[in-house]
């Protein structure tokens, strides 16, 4: 089940992204087969312009009568102004060029880069003969205008910037889209905090005056009252705590742990046993913000109470990694996960509950890894089997020791 159908929105997503590009694709293939297409065009016509002008170097040096056809030849000639093109004898030796930038240059500068650029438009295009009047073939070497030359690369030019625009597009939608979730999560954390502490402090005043009272101060019913608003107060700290920027402070991870296991102890079922296993150095402090950690620590336990039928065992393992790191194993014998479900844990509104909002893990995730700085995952899971989720968080620069710690198992905890 999904509460929020967000199964569907993401699939549809996905769906759309395909779409897209595929449509992108298309537009680039396209792109790019129309370009040849233009390209193919313009170098026949070019070609055509060649030949023209090859026809009319020969019709000038054949006709021996300077007339208007001469003068029409030349103006052919003439008005070539983009195709490179050179005219050799027999044997490749530059006569004469057109549309080849030689300023500045020496004669003997320029024969060489005449003489390698007709090998380089040898390679692309057969030159055009010319009959000469000496009876021995003259050429034309040439290669395509800068414009069309140019407009080969185009398609590629289109491609990739449409490529880092739609790039940059993403990111930008997807941090766009990231920092309105954090507003609206931290909005509504905040809003309901603030909501949370009218009611609660109007109790706290009737607590206060339910106690000077000398017919109920002694009522075991106040005891219980007194405890229910400090457990309301804790709610409104976790809520104040998320809508803001929460305050780290170096704590002893094991007995924040312990405090919520003994706080959680009288709340589940006597079947269900839990143990604490410190195995950190004596001193070692993590920065926290307690009220935020314990969150994460009854949300894990919770789950794994859910994934047994009132019967199991919970363990929490700490120890000390390298690196100043420390690794928090949460193991239940549950009923475990399937590879997929693993994988969608902690994605918001996934549930498998008749009754989960399936925000418990996203919450876990953001309170590990945006507000500490740790990182959290599923380390194994195994229908029928159980679970180990896994949180890794830094210790903080304060203190070191050497010492083990203390094992607390189910009987020491209240
Ligand atoms: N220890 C576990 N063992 C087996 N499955 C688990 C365990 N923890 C989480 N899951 C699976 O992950 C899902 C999501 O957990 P999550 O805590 O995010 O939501 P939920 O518990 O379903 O609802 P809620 O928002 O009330 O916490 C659960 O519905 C369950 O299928
Ligand atoms: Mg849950």
């Amino acid at each position: 089940m999904d509460v929020f159908g967000s199964e569907n929105i993401y699939q549809g997503r996905s769906k759309l992204k395909l779409v897209i590009v595929v449509v992108a694709l298309m537009i680039g293939g396209f792109s790019l087969l129309y370009t040849n297409y233009l390209v193919r065009i313009l170098a026949e016509r070019e070609k055509g312009m060649v030949q023209l002008t090859a026809r009319s170097i020969e019709f000038i040096g054949n006709e021996s009568d300077p007339g208007e056809s001469i003068e029409l030849a030349t103006d052919i000639i003439e008005s070539n102004n983009s195709i490179p093109l050179i005219w050799t004898d027999e044997k490749g030796h530059p006569i004469s060029r057109r549309n080849i930038n030689t300023t500045g240059m020496t004669d003997e500068e320029v024969m060489a880069l005449l003489e390698s650029k007709v090998q380089e438009m040898r390679e692309v295009y057969e030159p055009i003969e010319i009959g000469s009047v000496s009876g021995k073939p003259q050429y034309v070497y040439y290669e395509n205008s800068e414009l069309t030359s140019t407009l080969r690369y185009y398609p590629y030019v289109q491609l990739s910037v449409i490529t880092i625009l739609s790039l940059m597009a993403y990111l930008v939608f997807n941090y766009s889209r990231r920092a309105e979730q954090n507003r609206v999560w931290a909005g509504l954390a905040k809003e309901t905090a603030h909501q949370l502490g009218t009611p609660l402090s109007s109790l706290m005043a009737w607590l206060e005056y339910f106690k000077s009272d000398d017919r109920l101060k002694d009522d075991p019913v106040i005891d219980e009252l007194g405890k229910d608003i400090r457990r309301l107060e804790m709610i409104t700290a976790r809520f104040s705590n998320i809508g803001s920027v929460p305050v780290l402070k170096p704590e002893d991870v094991g007995a924040s742990i312990a405090d919520t296991l003994n706080y959680l102890r009288p709340r589940i079922s006597k079947k269900v046993t839990m143990d604490l296993i410190n195995r950190l150095p004596a001193g070692v402090k993590v920065n926290l913000n307690r009220a935020l950690f314990e969150w994460v620590i009854e949300n894990l336990c919770k789950n794994a109470v859910d994934a047994m039928s009132g019967v199991g065992s919970i363990q929490i393992e700490i120890q000390s990694l390298r690196d100043h790191r420390i690794a928090i194993d949460i193991t239940d014998s549950g009923k475990g996960m399937t590879k997929s479900q693993m994988k969608k844990v902690f994605d918001p509104g996934f549930t498998t509950k008749k009754r989960g909002w399936g925000l418990g893990l996203t919450l876990v995730k953001r309170i590990i890894e945006n507000y500490h700085g740790g990182r959290i995952m599923v380390r194994r899971s195994e229908p029928g089997k159980g679970t180990t989720f896994r949180i890794f968080m830094k210790t903080s620069e304060t203190t070191r020791a050497a010492e083990p710690q203390q094992v607390i198992s189910d009987e020491q905890l209240a």
